[in-house]
C-alpha cells in the first residue's frame, strides 16, 4: 500500500490524489514498504531496476537515468569513492527526483507543473517534462548561471526570472503554486522517492554492503534525505545491518543547519544567504530541516561548513585531476578534505561522496591562471 502522510497533522492521502501539501499547510511524505527482490541484478542499469521500491508504475528509463558509476581515488592517504552523479542526462543528481516525480505527474494525468530552483532542479524537471510531454514553468533567481538558464529554455519550459534572492524566488513560486501542481524538489514528496535510489545503487555497487560514511551536500537536503530514506528502507527490509554515518556539508555563506546543531536551536536562524560560488546549497530556510537534523543525529553524523576559499581550492584541485564538477559539488569535496583534516573521518573508513553536478553548468565561476 502506497500513501501520503502529513508531517505535521498526520492526515493521510491516497497515492492518486494530486496533492503536494497537506490542507493544514504541512509537507507530505510517501508511505510505502519497499521490496528488493533478487532479480534486481538482472535488470537494466538504470534507477527503475528498483521498481518494487518506487511509488510509480513505470518500469523503464525515460532518458537513461540512474546507475551512475563509482570511481575510487586516493586523496591525502585515504581511499575515497566518488559516485558520478554529474553523469545524469541533465547533468546533475536532480534527475533521480525529477524522473520519479514527473513519471508520477504523468500517471496522475496532469498536463502542467511548476517549480523553483537555483537551476539544476529546474533543468531536471524541465528535461523530464519535455521527455514526457508535460508543460513546465520554472522560477529562478535573476543571477542564475547562464548555462542552467539556457538548458531550461532549450527544454521548452517557460522561464520566470525573479529579481531577488533564492528565498524570494521560492516565496513567489510558493504563492503561484497554490492553484497548480508544484513539482518542487523540496515540497513534493515524490522527489525524495527518486533521490533515495542513490542509496540503493551504492548498496548494490558495494556488493550489498554500505560504506562507513557518506559526505553529502545540504541545501534543501534532497540527496541527503534521499540517502537517509534509502538506507533506512534497506535496513527495514533486512538488506543491511547498519546505517552509514551521514555527514552534511554547507557553505559558510549559508549554514543555517550548522547553527541549529551548534546552538541546539529549535528553529532556523533568521539569517539571509551571503554571496557564494556554491549557489546550489545557498538555502537559508530548508523546508525539511528537522528531517535533516534527525538524519545527522540518528546516524551519528555531523554537519560541517566550508569557506569560499576552500570551495574554490577544491574545485581547482579536482579539475586538475580530471574531474570537472560544479562549484556546488566542490563544496562537498572541500567538506571531505575538512573532515579528514579534523579527524571527523578516519583513513581506514570506507568513504563515499557524490559529485552532484557537472562543471559545464557554470564554467566561469572560478578563474584559472
Ligand atoms: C550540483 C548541486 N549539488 C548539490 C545541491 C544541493 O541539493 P539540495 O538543495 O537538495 O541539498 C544542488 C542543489 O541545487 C546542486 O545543484
Ligand atoms: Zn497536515
Amino acid at each position: 500500500m502506497i500513501g501520503l502522510v502529513c508531517s505535521s497533522c498526520h492526515k493521510e492521502y491516497a497515492e492518486y490524489e494530486p496533492v503536494w501539501k497537506c490542507n493544514c499547510g504541512g509537507f507530505l511524505d510517501v508511505k510505502m514498504e519497499p521490496q528488493f527482490p533478487r532479480k534486481i541484478t538482472q535488470r537494466n542499469p538504470d534507477l527503475w531496476r528498483y521498481k518494487e521500491a518506487l511509488p510509480v508504475a513505470r518500469d523503464h528509463a525515460i532518458l537513461g537515468e540512474g546507475y551512475t558509476p563509482i570511481i575510487k581515488k586516493n586523496f591525502k592517504g585515504s581511499e575515497v569513492y566518488f559516485k558520478m552523479e554529474f553523469l545524469f542526462p541533465t547533468g546533475s543528481f536532480k534527475d533521480r527526483g525529477a524522473a520519479v516525480l514527473i513519471s508520477k505527474v504523468k500517471e496522475l494525468g496532469l498536463k502542467q507543473v511548476m517549480v523553483d530552483s537555483s537551476g539544476n532542479a529546474g533543468a531536471a524537471i524541465a528535461g523530464y517534462c519535455a521527455a514526457l510531454g508535460i508543460g513546465c514553468d520554472v522560477y529562478v533567481p535573476a543571477d542564475t548561471p547562464s548555462g542552467k538558464v539556457a538548458q531550461i529554455m532549450a527544454y521548452g519550459a517557460k522561464l520566470i526570472r525573479v529579481n531577488g534572492t533564492r528565498q524570494d524566488t521560492a516565496d513567489l513560486a510558493f504563492k503561484q503554486a497554490q492553484n497548480t501542481y508544484y513539482a518542487s524538489h523540496y515540497w513534493n514528496p515524490f522527489f525524495l522517492q527518486g533521490t533515495k535510489t542513490f542509496a540503493y545503487e551504492i548498496w548494490e555497487q558495494f556488493n550489498y554492503k554500505v560504506p562507513d560514511v557518506l559526505v553529502l551536500p545540504v541545501g534543501h537536503g534532497t540527496i541527503f534525505l534521499g540517502a537517509f530514506i534509502g538506507f533506512k528502507d534497506l535496513l527495514q527490509a533486512g538488506m543491511i545491518d547498519n546505517m552509514p554515518r551521514l555527514i552534511g556539508v554547507q557553505t559558510m555563506a549559508c549554514n543555517p543547519l550548522v547553527t541549529v546543531m551548534e546552538e541546539n536551536l529549535d528553529r532556523l536562524p533568521p539569517k539571509e544567504a551571503q554571496e557564494t560560488v556554491a549557489e546550489g546549497i545557498a538555502i537559508s530556510q530548508p523546508l525539511r530541516w528537522r528531517q535533516i537534523i534527525d538524519g545527522i543525529r540518528e546516524t551519528g553524523g555531523k554537519l560541517v561548513s566550508v569557506s569560499e576559499e576552500e570551495i574554490t581550492q577544491s574545485y581547482r584541485y579536482w579539475s586538475k585531476r580530471g574531474l570537472f564538477i560544479e562549484t556546488t559539488s566542490a563544496a562537498v569535496t572541500a567538506g571531505l578534505e575538512k573532515c579528514l583534516a579534523q579527524g571527523i573521518l578516519f583513513s581506514n573508513e570506507l568513504v563515499t561522496i557524490p559529485l552532484t553536478g557537472s562543471g559545464l553548468k557554470a564554467p566561469n565561476k572560478v578563474k584559472f591562471n
